[in-house]
């Protein structure tokens, strides 16, 4: 279960703190909501902030979303500025196989979001040339929206591709994300989340990280087929006896 506070709700005057205290409160990964005024109707921040964000977290895996009509011109800027991983968005259509081939070429991960009024088939020729899919929960443009419900099927579809098809690329979920959503979106088979008004807005930021992750991590539906009875075995109990259950 990976944990991904999103930059976009942090304080702007103070990315680089925002930043370390991320990394400090235990997250695993930042997520950099990219937008070009375009693509969504809003503006965020460019490789230039990412770049110098990158040294403040050296430890965080950097998740970089482009919300971005272009993002042909601006793969190889972030790439330069420190990012781990690239999400471009399946609305791009016909210029989506090309993207993942030049975000490959950086050498970075690829990851491909579907925005909520898209069917989550568009994804399908794509599977197996991703690291990610990116389920998104709301319109992407702005943080703090409330999460959209129908797009849980979507999880859970893309859950039961990569079991039939055997393939292992991580399902993100990205808007309106927190304590009770968490745990709908882990039950459909979500592993990654991102959240940014649920942990930057938090003073104790290292508590809604560890408590996130707890539910999580407790609505795993892989924890679910795995269910075994925990047994205690008494101390004069011989091992075998403890172990039958598992033959
Ligand atoms: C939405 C962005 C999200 C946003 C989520 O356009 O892609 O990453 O930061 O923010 P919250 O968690 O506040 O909904
Ligand atoms: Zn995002």
């Amino acid at each position: 279960m990976i944990i991904a506070p999103s930059l976009l709700a942090s304080d702007f005057t103070r990315f680089g703190k925002e930043a370390e205290r991320a990394q400090r409160s235990g997250a695993d990964w930042l997520h950099l909501d990219i937008m070009d005024g375009h693509f969504v109707p809003n503006i965020s921040f460019g490789p230039d902030v990412v770049k110098a964000v990158r040294p403040h977290a050296k430890k965080l895996f950097f998740d970089v979303h482009l919300m971005c009509s272009k993002p042909e011109i601006l793969l190889e800027p972030f790439a330069e500025a420190g990012a781990d991983e690239m999400i471009i968005h399946v609305e791009l259509a016909e210029r989506v196989e090309p993207l993942i081939w030049q975000i490959r070429k950086l050498g970075k991960k690829v990851g491909l979001a579907v925005n909520p009024p898209t069917a989550i088939s568009k994804a399908l020729p794509f599977l197996e040339k991703i690291d990610l899919l990116l389920v998104m929960t709301v319109n992407p443009g702005y943080g703090g929206q409330p999460f959209i419900h129908e797009c849980l099927p979507k999880i859970q579809q893309a859950d039961a591709w990569r079991r039939e098809k055997k393939l292992s690329y991580r399902i993100e979920v990205d808007g309106g994300i927190n304590n009770d959503t968490v745990a709908e979106c882990a039950r459909e088979g979500a592993d990654t989340f991102v959240a940014g008004t649920a942990l930057f807005h938090k003073k104790n930021m290292a508590a809604a990280i560890k408590k996130m992750r707890k539910i999580a991590h407790d609505n795993d539906p892989a924890l679910a087929d795995l269910k075994v009875p925990t047994l205690k075995a008494p101390k004069d109990q011989h091992l075998g006896d403890t172990f039958e259950f598992l033959k």
